[in-house]
């Protein structure tokens, strides 16, 4: 699916987003899954370690709120939250998703400014503890969501990387040959970007709505908190990691604190951005060490990061 021309685009999307409703599962970080799979086969572990190593990995989190959502647990009301889905599921279903994990098998060649798979994990991370802090400090009736929705909120990238491997490397190879954002770079060759792809995945995932709705709008215009407020937190805590060095912007400046202060969320707000950086540092740099320790110490260099 390279570059379709204008009269192709419409069946290569509606293709492409055939294919992202029929992913089972999507691969992680063999050192990922290599931890998690320790503690699925630990007979001390409990649900709470187990719910704190998938909430560091997004293909996990997503597949768990995936299958809390299907139809064979009856819920009345979608699970938008990582921990209420592990405490629903038990630990013998969340060993078993964790067990079946994929990994990569394809290296991520791309171009001189692809970014390690490792510093996406490590953004994720980020943009999770980035969104909940927000949901919790601006008292947004979204607290329950915030967190797995800023941790799965790029996963159109690990689709891609998944499903399109080839396409996906030339996209980086675009993005870093032209200094334009990803998503840009998508935009042009696939007529779309990670933010829908990842949108589709979630409402074939049957993810609550206001998640796909968020994930799909993360690099669209800013959100109107009255009316959206998981999604504009997610822009604000997306915006903010990037302001604070931990989100890959190498094509174009984050925005300054001025101008996140200026957005709807904020206004009347006195934010502490410092608590904000900070979190979202200390969340970046656990993930990093997690990956360290788990047997995967392959460290992004700054000038190895995109914009996602
Ligand atoms: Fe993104
Ligand atoms: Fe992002």
């Amino acid at each position: 699916m390279t570059a379709p021309g204008a009269g192709s685009t419409r069946d290569a999307l509606d293709r492409l987003r055939r294919r992202v409703a029929a992913l089972g599962g999507l691969p992680t970080l063999p050192a990922i899954a290599a931890e998690v799979l320790r503690a699925a086969r630990d007979p001390a572990a409990t649900v709470v370690d187990m719910t704190a190593r998938i909430a560091r990995d997004p293909p996990l989190a997503a597949r768990v709120l995936k299958v809390a959502n299907s139809a064979s647990y009856g819920m009345t009301r979608t699970v938008g939250s990582l921990s209420v889905a592990c405490v629903l599921l038990g630990m013998k279903r969340i060993a078993g998703i964790a067990a079946n994990a994929s990994t990569f098998r394809t290296p991520l060649a791309g171009a001189a400014g692809a970014p390690p798979r490792e510093a996406l994990w490590e953004h994720a991370a980020a943009c999770a503890a980035a969104c909940d802090l927000l949901a919790r400090r601006l008292k947004l009736d979204v607290v329950a969501e915030a967190f797995v929705t800023g941790l799965i909120h790029d996963i159109g990238t690990t689709v891609l990387d998944a499903v399109l491997h080839e396409d996906f490397e030339r996209i980086l190879e675009l993005a870093a040959a032209e200094r334009i954002p990803l998503y840009e770079a998508e935009r042009r060759m696939l007529g779309t970007d990670h933010a829908h792809i990842g949108a589709w995945l979630a409402e074939a995932w049957n993810l609550p709505p206001q998640i796909a709705s968020a994930v799909a709008a993360h690099h669209g215009p800013p959100c109107d908190p009255g009316e959206a407020p998981l999604a504009a937190a997610l822009q604000a805590a997306d915006a903010a990691v990037r302001a604070a060095g931990l989100g890959f912007a190498r094509f174009s400046p984050p925005p300054s604190r001025e101008e996140l202060s200026a957005r709807p969320l904020f206004a009347g707000a006195a934010y502490d951005w410092d608590e904000l950086e900070t979190r979202a540092a200390a969340a970046a740099s656990e993930a990093r060490e997690f990956l360290a320790a788990a047997g995967n110490p392959a460290r992004p260099s700054q000038g190895a990061r995109q914009e996602l």
